[in-house]
């Protein structure tokens, strides 16, 4: 596992995961493919620009010949697959391109993985896989029971992972992961969305009750467990990764609210997502007896996050301010019933 292609590089998670690689390994190559779609942003990867052990390909993970040309021209022996839609709400307004990246598109590197005989294909799941969790904690064991257009597609790529180690031998992990936050993501997600909001006086919000729970992860601790897995664990297997600890909503909105030292009173109760999974919660003593512990608790994964959008307008005011943003937000938060 030499040279890297990190697919959906440019989006949150698979650009903290690129640093995380170019600061932990030295004689590596970590090649960033990614179409550039609402979430690709290239600004995540300023940073590590003029390293020469890094380079960038535009394309999309549906597009065979692309992504066989990106194999063959950087001597990829290992595919981490981060490129996918990755927000529950688009799914529900719009499922279509979902499947198109999420299911065809694992299927187009799969393909590829088998044809040029990679040493690894690591898959980036997630726990919504399973479903909502009113009691209890997922096992990696449990059935998969996705209830959202985005879950689905994700729980649907799994699958197909799995059937090419079975079918064709194909050396393939899997890991899924809790709610990530920390430098980087789009403002269309709860806690960016937030801080943002907050910092500029706007409302929050907040969906139903509040009282759904997640185990809000710092996306370092993720990228580690990621890590432990490729070079730890065992091929045709999955992981858990997540603090294995939750917080309801409504708290980390109050926990949002008072590190900002902002009022309460900003927090805007509106109607529900369809569907909405109240629990999401993960055992994650699989990946521990790897050796791989996760270093902040939610509550603190929370503060430092909400720390870097303090430190770090000149990122989100951009993105924030742009045409398909705001035509998004209006989309999706205009009609919404306040609840009172
Ligand atoms: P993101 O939306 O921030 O980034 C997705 C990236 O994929 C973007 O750079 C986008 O341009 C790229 N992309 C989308 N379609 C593509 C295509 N067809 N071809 C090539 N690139 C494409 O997502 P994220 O939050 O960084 O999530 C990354 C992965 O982690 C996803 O697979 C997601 O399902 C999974 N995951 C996310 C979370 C979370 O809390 N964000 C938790 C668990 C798992
Ligand atoms: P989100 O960040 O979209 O992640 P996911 O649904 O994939 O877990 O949402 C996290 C939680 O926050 C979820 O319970 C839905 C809730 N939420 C709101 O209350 N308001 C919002 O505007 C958003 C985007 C989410």
């Amino acid at each position: 596992m030499r040279n890297f292609l990190i697919t959906g590089g440019a989006g949150f998670i698979g650009a903290n995961f690129t640093h995380y690689l170019l600061r932990n390994y030295t004689d590596i190559k970590v090649v960033v493919y990614d179409k550039l779609t609402y979430a690709g942003n290239l600004d995540n990867l300023l940073d590590v620009g003029d390293d020469p052990r890094y380079a960038f390909v535009q394309g999309d993970i549906a597009d065979a010949d692309s992504v066989a040309a990106a194999i063959r021209d950087h001597q990829i022996d290992t595919i981490v697959n981060f490129a996918a839609e990755s927000h529950v709400d688009r799914s529900i307004m719009n499922p279509d391109a979902f499947v198109k990246t999420d299911v065809y598109g694992t299927y187009v590197l799969l393909e590829a993985a088998r044809r040029f005989n990679l040493e690894r294909y690591h898959q980036i799941s997630t726990d919504e896989v399973y479903g909502h969790v009113p009691v209890g904690s997922s096992k990696e064991t449990d059935p998969l029971e996705p209830r959202s257009p985005y879950a689905a597609s994700k729980a649907s790529a799994d699958l197909m992972v799995n059937a090419y180690h079975i079918t064709y031998g194909l050396p393939v992990t899997i890991s899924r992961g809790s709610n990530n936050i920390g430098p980087y993501q789009y403002p269309e997600k709860v806690i960016p969305l937030f801080v943002t909001n907050a910092m500029d006086d706007v409302a929050l919000p907040l969906y139903g009750d509040g009282l759904q729970m997640r185990d809000y992860q710092y996306v370092e601790d993720h990228c580690e467990g990621i890590d432990a897995v490729l070079r730890r664990g065992q091929i045709g297997e999955v992981y858990n990764i997540g603090t294995g600890s939750e917080l309801r909503n409504i708290d980390m909105t109050h926990l949002l609210l008072d590190t900002l030292g902002k009022p309460y009173s900003l927090i805007q109760p509106v109607s529900d997502r369809p569907g909405h999974d109240r629990r999401y919660s993960l055992d994650v003593s699989k990946l521990k007896a790897l050796g791989w512990q996760p270093r902040h608790t939610c509550a603190e994964a929370v503060v430092k996050t909400v720390r870097w959008y303090q430190a770090n307008e000149w990122w989100w005011r951009k993105i924030k301010s742009g045409e398909h943003y705001r035509a998004f937000y209006q989309r999706l938060y205009a009609g919404r019933e306040i609840r009172t």
